[in-house]
């Protein structure tokens, strides 16, 4: 019995020593409505793209991994803008403002750029990882005419 729980403690610790506390999740803001979706792909974020109406809110928003682009979430109406993410260069930080839906967002890498989209009014967030050793992994959240909820999960990526 005893062995038992020295065993299963040793375990424990071993894997909350390999995996700390890395991947986290910034709650979502947005009152919510519409299509539920996730991003995601496979190895690391290589570039982002975002479509803004013009002179308002975010509609539209895709994420490379490696080489491929997820689908589309969202449309492609008015402007659409991007940032090429360098070899080594991480998305760190997402911030932005949101009414009823994303008015605006900024993407934030660790070399210091960030793409940036969209219209600033409204109530502010600001979303990045709790270990430093993460970075963007997956946006998840809603659409119906914009981005009614937008989340963001973050991780290592191996
Ligand atoms: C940015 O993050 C990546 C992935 O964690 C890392 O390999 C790289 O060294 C970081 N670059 C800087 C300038 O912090």
């Amino acid at each position: 019995m005893h062995a038992i729980v020295v065993v299963t403690l040793l375990i424990f610790c071993t894997v909350s020593s390999v995996h700390p506390q890395v991947f986290s999740f910034s709650l979502p803001v947005g009152p919510g409505g519409g299509e539920s979706f996730s991003l995601m792909g496979e190895g690391r974020i290589t570039a982002v793209r975002v479509w803004e109406r013009y002179n308002n809110n975010i509609v539209g928003l895709q994420i490379r991994y490696g080489p491929i682009w997820s689908p589309v979430v969202g449309s492609q109406s008015g402007v659409g803008k991007d940032l090429e993410l360098f070899d080594g260069e991480a998305i760190i930080q997402i911030s932005g403002k949101y009414t009823s839906s994303l008015q605006s967002v900024v993407f934030v890498t660790n070399r210091s750029r960030s793409l940036q989209a969209g219209q600033p009014r409204g109530i502010s967030f600001n979303m990045y990882p709790t270990s430093q050793e993460a970075e963007l992994r997956f946006i998840s959240g809603q659409v119906r005419n914009g981005f009614t909820s937008f989340g963001a999960h973050w991780g290592v990526v191996r």
